[in-house]
């Protein structure tokens, strides 16, 4: 296996994390600390996977079992920009297929693929816990609500020029604000 050096500023994002649960319980630092993995260095690769599971006092099975069963985890790389994009069936019967079809032909790329530039990997995820503000997607850690042609269009563009378009919601499940109701 490569080496692969642990940031600096990962390590100490690591003691902050401990610090928030008894010692008998540093397992449950092990989601927050796979966050932050990928946060840093953008997917959770083997190496690190290795190093968080002696870090947290696990063994490497419990993490692969943990980063294979959520789709929010990332075991590869990917672009700039996660698009996981719900087909569950609240955002399908409010038209979440064909503006799929639209953000693979505004892409370039089919499900499943990276945009050349890397700056986009899209994917479809099951019901993303959103349904009243179908159809939805997430980008990385972002949530876009109420989908269309025309919203697509404005995310995409102001993903490629630097300028994003704030996302609708924070995201509490990730452990970053506790959100307002999106209007
Ligand atoms: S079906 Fe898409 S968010 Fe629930």
């Amino acid at each position: 296996m490569t080496q692969v050096t642990i940031p600096e500023t990962l390590k100490k994002k690591a003691e902050e994390i401990f610090f928030r649960y008894p010692a008998e319980k540093r397992q449950s630092a092990l989601l927050p600390l796979l966050f932050e993995v990928q946060r840093e260095m953008g997917w959770i690769r083997p190496e690190a996977e290795a190093w968080v599971a002696e870090t947290v006092g696990v063994s490497p099975v419990k993490v692969r079992e943990i980063i294979t069963f959520y789709s929010m985890m990332r075991a590869e790389p990917v672009g700039k920009y996660l698009i996981q994009f719900c087909q569950n069936i609240s955002c399908c019967l409010r038209g979440g297929e064909n503006i799929l079809h639209h953000m693979e032909k505004k892409l370039g790329i089919h499900v499943g693929e990276t945009t050349k530039d890397g700056l986009f990997t899209l994917r479809v995820v099951e019901c993303l816990g959103g349904c009243s503000w179908a159809p939805m997607m997430l980008v990385n850690e972002d949530q876009y609500f109420v989908l269309s042609v025309e919203k697509i269009d404005k995310i995409i563009e102001g993903f490629r020029s630097g300028n994003p378009v704030a996302p609708d919601h924070p995201t509490p499940l990730l452990g970053n604000v506790a959100g307002e109701a999106v209007a």
